[in-house]
């Protein structure tokens, strides 16, 4: 590899630079194994972009999040998920007119079909609701046949609205079949948020009663999550529509990587980290061991890939937070063990000095928890928030002329060719 690197040293090669409306420059390496026979080497994406993207930007030195232009904090505070949506995959605000038949085409696609009921019988009663989630949204390209042709503008409308529409349905179900309730079905005289409480917690014997602090807070972790760029599982749901998936099948491939206890998993992660810790007398040992470099201990819900100074998300999540906890009186001992790792993370040298700061993880959880959400549904709810962040990208992806399969390339470190004996 030395002599290789030697060699290419004394070539010059020029390269195309590129100017986003904001974010850095981008070098054009496309023709680069062309005119040198060279790959570039970036595992991890550390210095690479993927695609170009119109929806979505972060600015992680800054904390800045903008869906389509419009700042997060904004649209947390005067938007809801819905519109959100409809931003996120049309690319403007819809008017009034607009947005109601949104919102009526969402409410036509809540049910899902009778026989997908029957597919969760398959599945074990402790199966993990993420498990059971990449299953069925898979299995929800087997019941459209007449829309899945990718090139089809109409095929690909239908789809996003159903899989926005059935994702808090499949959820839900996930839940009530681990606790062996009946499924409920969703009721659309409530909102989005409102609908995907009713068919967690009610059942055919009562009505859950939808307190509006809580409503307003799923709503605003719906949102938060909604999309977030070239991450992990949106950049998997691009590689599996770059071969002309359907996106049923894309979307579970995301759900599968958004499982992961270094992305989506992570608020999950934080309350077995809660629960783990127990109490505020046990911090200092925990986080000896999240400090020690021969234990792979890390402080969940801390810390990000791209934001360096704090997660926008996660300001707007502890505001919530606060509110939500008074709102509803919750006392638990918990929280306590959040806010004194919270304080001590903000101030120890280890966290400050590699930028680790909460993020938006580690107050959606103790949120959730607050409200009644089973740890185990934590991530299953990032999924269905962030369904409409996936099928936008893959949708700009397969309507961008230019698009090509993803495929990238390796440095081989295996044997040399050798002969079979
Ligand atoms: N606890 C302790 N140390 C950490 C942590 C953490 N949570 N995160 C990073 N570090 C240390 C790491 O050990 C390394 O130290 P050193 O330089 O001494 O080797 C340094 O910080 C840089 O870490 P890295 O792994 O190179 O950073 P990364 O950008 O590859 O990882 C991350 C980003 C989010 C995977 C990581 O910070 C992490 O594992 N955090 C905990 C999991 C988590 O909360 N994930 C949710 C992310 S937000 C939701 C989402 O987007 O999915």
């Amino acid at each position: 590899m030395s002599t290789m690197t030697q060699a290419k040293d004394q070539e010059t090669v020029t390269l195309n630079k590129y100017s986003g409306s904001m974010g850095p420059d981008v070098l054009d390496v496309t023709s680069l194994y062309k005119d040198t026979g060279c790959f570039t080497f970036d595992p991890g994406f550390m210095s690479t972009a993927s695609c170009s993207s119109s929806i979505t930007f972060i600015d992680g030195e800054k904390g800045v999040l903008l869906y389509r232009g419009y700042p997060i904090e904004q649209l947390a505070e005067k938007s809801n998920y819905l519109e959100v949506c409809y931003l996120l995959l049309n690319g403007e605000l819809p008017s009034k007119e607009e947005m109601k038949e949104f919102e009526t085409h969402i409410k036509e696609h809540t049910m899902v079909n009778d026989q997908l009921n029957r597919f969760f019988a398959g599945f074990r009663r402790d199966a993990h609701p993420m498990a059971i989630l990449v299953g069925v949204v898979g299995a929800l390209s087997s019941f459209y046949h007449d829309s899945l042709d990718t090139a089809n503008p109409k095929h690909r409308e239908i789809s996003a609205h159903r899989l926005i529409a059935k994702l808090p349905t499949l959820a839900a179900m996930a839940y009530k079949y681990n606790i062996g309730q009946p499924f409920m079905y969703p009721r659309n005289s409530y909102n989005y948020a409102e609908n995907f409480l009713h068919m967690m917690f009610s059942t055919p014997a009562g009505d859950y009663e939808i307190k509006p602090a809580v409503a307003k807070a799923m709503d605003l972790i719906f949102t938060l999550h909604a999309d977030h760029e070239q991450n992990a599982s949106t950049s998997t749901v691009r590689l599996a529509g770059s071969s002309g998936a359907n996106p049923f099948a894309c979307i579970a491939s995301g759900i599968a990587c958004l499982w992961g206890p270094a992305h989506g998993g992570a608020n999950e992660a934080v309350l077995k980290m809660l629960e783990e810790i127990g109490h505020v007398d046990n911090i200092p040992e925990y986080m000896e061991k999240v400090k020690d470099k021969d234990n792979a201990t890390r402080l969940m819900g801390f810390g990000h890939r791209v934001y360096k100074n704090f997660d926008p998300r996660a300001k707007i999540m502890k505001k919530s937070c606060d509110e939500v906890l008074k709102a509803l009186g919750v006392k638990d001992p918990l929280l306590d063990v959040a806010m004194e790792l919270e304080r001590i993370a903000l101030e120890d040298p280890y966290f400050v000095e590699r930028n680790l700061y909460p993020n938006v993880d580690f107050y959606s959880g103790i949120i959730l928890k607050a409200i009644g959400i089973p740890t185990s549904m934590f991530t299953a709810i990032f999924a269905l928030s962030r369904t409409v962040g996936w099928f936008s990208h893959w949708k700009e992806m397969v309507e961008d002329p230019k698009m090509k399969i993803g495929r990238p390339r390796q440095l081989y470190t295996g044997h040399p060719t050798r002969d079979y004996k």
